[in-house]
């Protein structure tokens, strides 16, 4: 068990979500999801293990990692300095990018269905306004649920692309983009 995770859930259960860290294997799966991005974008990045799986697996890719909570964001920069990260909300870096050109990849463990109801709506509003806008742009966000992470607009299509079992709980892996 993270330390770190366990203070922050006490703290805030419901923007945290989880109790334990993402696996090795999930973390692996989901870096895997975002090989050929201009620019990855990581979303609820915690206490790391799928920033360390980025940075292994797209090197020299510019990463821009997201973490709410200051404790864990601190943690981050000082572990991981080649990513950039940013203490603030999901919504406010993908409204910040964009007009921003290239393929950009959003990779999220953000839990949606435990955040609070009205902060869930308006970051699901700015991700789905995000990919919208370039056919070229996708998110992979895991979720321990057997369905789709949160309902989607109808121009915009999930997949389920894998599960991972060596993950407590097992994950599955999910995209989505604009309908082709
Ligand atoms: C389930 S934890 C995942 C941590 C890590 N990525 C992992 O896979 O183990 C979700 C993280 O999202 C962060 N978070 C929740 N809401 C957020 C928001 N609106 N913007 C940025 N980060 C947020 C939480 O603070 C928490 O660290």
């Amino acid at each position: 068990m993270s330390v770190q995770l366990l203070i922050a859930m006490l703290r805030s259960p419901a923007s945290t979500g989880a109790l334990l860290p993402s696996s090795r294997a999930l973390a692996n799966a989901m870096a895997s999801a975002a090989i050929g991005a201009d620019l990855v974008v990581e979303l609820g990045a915690g206490t790391g293990p799928v920033t360390h799986a980025l940075l292994h697996k797209l090197p020299g890719v510019p990463l821009i990692a997201v973490e709410f909570q200051a404790s864990l964001a601190r943690r981050l920069k000082s572990r991981y300095p080649a990513a950039d990260v940013r203490q603030t909300s999901a919504k406010h870096i993908v409204d910040s990018l964009i007009n921003r050109p290239g393929k950009i990849v959003l990779v999220s463990s953000l839990p949606f269905r435990s955040l609070p109801k009205d902060v869930a709506a308006e970051t699901v509003d700015s991700l789905c306004g995000f990919l919208t806008s370039n056919p070229d742009r996708k998110l992979v966000q895991f979720t321990y649920q057997p369905r789709a992470p949160f309902s989607a607009p109808r121009n915009l299509r999930w997949k389920r692309t894998s599960v991972v079992w060596r993950n407590t709980p097992p994950a599955g892996i999910w995209e989505l983009q604009e309908e082709s």
